[in-house]
């Protein structure tokens, strides 16, 4: 059985304490240090372990990962197994054709580092390779086509993370997906629905179609098994040859005639020159927490940094949660950062992006003194003419947070970009390409499928990986890993890990609470206050009254995080999407 929310994830705890006596000692040790707890007051509670905890979307990766945790494996080894487990079980967001980032915490050097597995446009790929001879923009071809495809950094980034600071072996990390692949899972009602949505653009595809759905077409039910055999053949493959097998073995041999034969731009030399990069994260601080997250090409790290900044001098916590003054500041904040994302952000290896000055103090008291306490401000006074187009968002990343017994943390979110990719399965593997090439600017000003303008820094150019709004986050008080956290959820992803954040450290929320708590969204444009339908009435009345655009959304984003006080681990797995799991041991 699966698990849909957080009170039923309390349930499946693994704890070696029993809840009571953890609860009673964690409270006096939390209280002492001002620190957010859960009492047994609290109406959401999380998941409560003292050895290990991993927090997935699914939850079979999740078992998968706890597996290696026990086994002595650290967070790294519990991430990489949990990552190549997605790619099967979570076929929708989990991959091997995509790209992502990695923060991994590591306690012995007590550093953090980041990896960047961002796919790369091809070397062919040119700035106008979207637009017709109008000059605009063709998003089937931006999205559906084999010319979506960016070079894929999954696998290697996965390896990298595993050679440089895991402790297994890669087969024995590949071992739950193969197995998984080989004989099959019971599909749920999550995978059910996501394929469902997917059917017109996998149905293109006739791998996708062969594999995902049944012989006359029809979708599988939930409980019937999901057998992928050439997916398990690649991971094998993978097992014993490692990356080379992707990127210069037979399965990229596969990639490229899949490439030739539909006029994409994939080559071998793009597969073989593909390298993942150890970056140094963003760092910043918020009310005596170290914020450390995804430099670019992501652009989460510097706007959730220039976004605290603002927000560390308003006073948050007695402003209330989710008050109209409280949301009217977190948005007003959103609205710069998200205009400073079209004007500054790209790939550094190609433009420049004055990073220390978006994430300085001095900048974000310059930005607080634009906010109006009692009006909105129009996104077009911010920076006017923007031409703006409102195509249908389907985004669907993944994010996994990782800790072990020995202080290590790992904060992964990983895409094809929209669910399942282009929908495109890589024939006699099993391997779905990503749409990543969907997040460059293909013209500026034009909105992509987030609905998020992009700007000239984000331009197509052979080998630039493409912006991204992923930002997995470490945070840690005293050195040590506070919290980790992340979430999928397209351009909204930014405002989800700062609102986590705000609730833990400003309003005191345990991490379920924190997690369960109803989100709002800005990205500038459009100029849309996006709240869930929870918000209650009086504060929308309120948030319409200071001139808010206010608009009820769909439930964003499915975070997935892990919260450390004083040697005791508390998780939350998002109850928004079905099918998540955390555990700890
Ligand atoms: N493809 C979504 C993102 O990277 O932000």
């Amino acid at each position: 059985m699966r698990f849909s929310n957080s009170l039923s994830l309390k349930n499946k705890t693994k704890s070696v304490f029993s809840l009571a006596i953890a609860l009673n000692l964690m409270t006096a040790n939390a209280v002492a240090q001002d620190i957010p707890i859960h009492d047994s007051d609290d109406i959401f509670h999380p998941v409560i372990a003292k050895s290990g905890m991993v927090a997935t979307q699914e939850d079979l990766a999740t078992q998968a990962g706890l597996e290696v945790l026990k086994e002595g494996g650290n967070a790294v080894d519990a991430a990489v197994t949990v990552g190549f487990t997605l790619a099967v079980t979570l076929p929708h967001a989990g991959n091997l054709g995509g790209g992502g980032f990695m923060l991994i915490h590591n306690s012995q050097e007590n550093k953090t580092i980041a990896i960047d597995y961002r796919e790369k446009a091809p070397i062919s790929a040119t700035r106008d390779m979207f637009l017709d001879e109008n000059g605009e923009v063709e998003s089937q071809k931006s999205r559906f086509s084999h010319l979506a495809v960016g070079v894929p950094g999954t696998v290697a980034g996965l390896i990298l993370a595993l050679e440089k600071y895991g402790t297994i072996s890669l087969a024995r990390a590949l071992q739950p997906a193969i197995a998984l692949a080989e004989n099959g899972f019971p599909v749920d009602e999550d995978l059910r629905t996501s394929l469902m949505f997917a059917k017109k653009q996998m149905q293109a595809s006739p791998a996708s179609r062969a594999i995902f759905y049944k012989q006359n077409g029809s979708l599988y039910e939930v409980g019937d098994l999901l057998v992928q055999k050439d997916l398990a053949k690649s991971l094998r493959l993978i097992a014993r040859e490692g990356k080379d097998a992707f990127y210069r073995g037979e399965i990229g041999d596969r990639i490229v005639s899949e490439m030739k034969a539909n006029n994409g731009l994939i080559t071998q030399e793009d597969l073989a020159k593909y390298q993942p990069v150890i970056r140094q994260p963003i760092r910043g601080t918020y009310r005596g927490y170290q914020i450390y997250s995804m430099p670019p090409p992501s652009s989460g790290g510097v706007h959730l940094i220039q976004m605290l900044n603002i927000l560390e001098k308003f006073p948050m916590r007695s402003l209330g949660h989710n008050t109209a003054k409280s949301i009217h500041l977190m948005v007003e904040t959103m609205k710069l950062a998200y205009c400073d994302r079209f004007k500054y952000m790209g790939d550094t290896d190609f433009v420049k992006v004055p990073i220390e000055r978006l994430i300085s103090k001095g900048y974000g008291d310059e930005l607080r003194q634009k906010i109006d306490p009692n009006q909105a401000t129009p996104s077009e006074q911010i920076l006017p003419g923007i031409i703006n187009q409102t195509p249908e968002e389907k985004p669907d990343t993944t994010h996994y947070s990782v800790v072990d017994k020995s202080g290590n943390a790992v904060s992964n979110t990983y895409t094809l970009n929209f669910s399942y990719g282009t929908g495109i399965t890589v024939p006699g593997t099993g391997i779905l390409l990503n749409n990543q090439m969907d997040d460059f600017t293909a013209k500026p000003g034009v909105a992509n499928a987030f609905r998020l303008v992009g700007g000239e820094a984000n331009a197509i150019a052979p080998e630039k990986r493409m912006l991204s709004s992923m930002t997995p986050t470490i945070i840690t008080k005293d050195g040590k890993p506070f919290l980790v956290t992340g979430s999928p959820g397209g351009s909204r992803i930014i405002t989800i890990v700062l609102q986590i954040i705000i609730n833990v450290i400003d309003r005191g929320m345990n991490i379920a609470e924190a997690t369960n708590a109803v989100r709002v969204h800005h990205q500038w444009f459009p100029d849309e206050l996006q709240v869930e339908k929870d918000l209650n009435e009086d504060t929308i009345q309120l948030l319409k009254t200071k001139g808010h655009n206010v608009v009820i959304g769909r439930a964003a984003g499915s975070s997935q995080s892990i919260m450390s006080v004083d040697g005791i681990f508390y998780g939350a797995s998002d109850p928004r999407k079905s099918g998540a799991l955390t555990v700890g041991y």
